[in-house]
């Protein structure tokens, strides 16, 4: 009997995860109010292409600053956190079906607030673009008529589609980009600037890793995508991500996972 119920259960705990804050219309009210912590599990969207961020670690589980990071906000919330790998462009639809949130390094955009809300912020980056050593682009005007890469969906994909005569290679994740530029079809690659470091750095005689400041990109905030209108979820996100912020735990986890 015991072992019956555990199945059940566990067809339970698979069924609601699969719908994401949707299981809440079975489920008790959440004291806090949030539909997306009802079940006691927090779904987290995430791309592990993204190093720092998130890449599959050595045991192939996802891991990172931003899984580290979740994980602590679940502690705080009380909750258990899952990950599901998923393509970075499919993170924002995946809110409120397959998972409650997404942690990516995603970057806080208008038209991504038309679908989700984010959290406070909790860091800031820039693109940067890699080039090959011996590549004399240096400007935004050198980006024109190039053939560039970028992972499909990025705020880098969208940086590319504005310039002038280049052609835009979308690649599913952003490392392979890296390998093509590396094999001498593309000029350059955008990417964030923390994983721009970390490939730049497999390739230390082959790549340059240049600040996109030079090429008058702007700061973009990396936020938790939250399901639209779930303001009682956004304000415990927003109070733990304070609260790690406060006593410490964020900027360990920062010299723990960055360069
Ligand atoms: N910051 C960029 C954006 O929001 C890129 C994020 C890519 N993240 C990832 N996990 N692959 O579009």
């Amino acid at each position: 009997m015991k072992k019956i119920i555990g199945i059940l259960l566990t067809a339970v705990m698979a069924s609601s995860l699969m719908i994401g804050c949707g299981a809440a219309a079975g489920a008790k009210a959440d004291p806090n109010g949030s539909k997306c912590l009802a079940d006691g599990v927090l779904t987290v969207g995430t791309n592990a292409e993204f190093p720092p961020f998130e890449y599959v670690g050595d045991d192939g589980t996802p891991d990172g600053f931003d899984i580290a990071f979740i994980k602590a906000i679940g502690e705080e919330l009380g909750v258990e956190v899952k990950i599901e790998n998923m393509e970075f462009d499919s993170l924002v639809s995946a809110i409120g079906s397959k998972t409650d949130v997404a942690i990516a390094g995603m970057t806080v955009t208008e038209e991504r607030q038309q679908s989700v809300d984010f959290s406070t912020s909790y860091y800031n980056a820039v693109q940067h673009v890699l080039v090959p050593a011996d590549s004399t682009i240096a400007s935004y005007e050198d980006l024109e008529g190039k053939t560039i890469g970028c992972q499909l969906g990025t705020t880098g994909d969208f940086i590319i589609e504005e310039i002038e005569g280049a052609s835009n290679k979308q690649y599913n994740k952003a490392v392979d980009a890296v390998n093509d530029l590396v094999n001498g079809r593309l000029d350059a690659v955008i990417v964030d600037s923390n994983p721009a470091g970390v490939f730049a750095s497999n390739y230390p005689d082959q790549v340059k890793d240049l600040n996109g400041e030079d090429f008058g990109f702007g700061v973009e905030e990396y936020a938790i995508a939250l399901p639209k209108g779930d303001t009682a979820l956004k304000e415990q996100i927003d109070l733990a991500i304070t609260k790690l912020k406060d006593n410490g735990t964020y900027d360990k986890l920062v010299d723990q996972y960055m360069e």
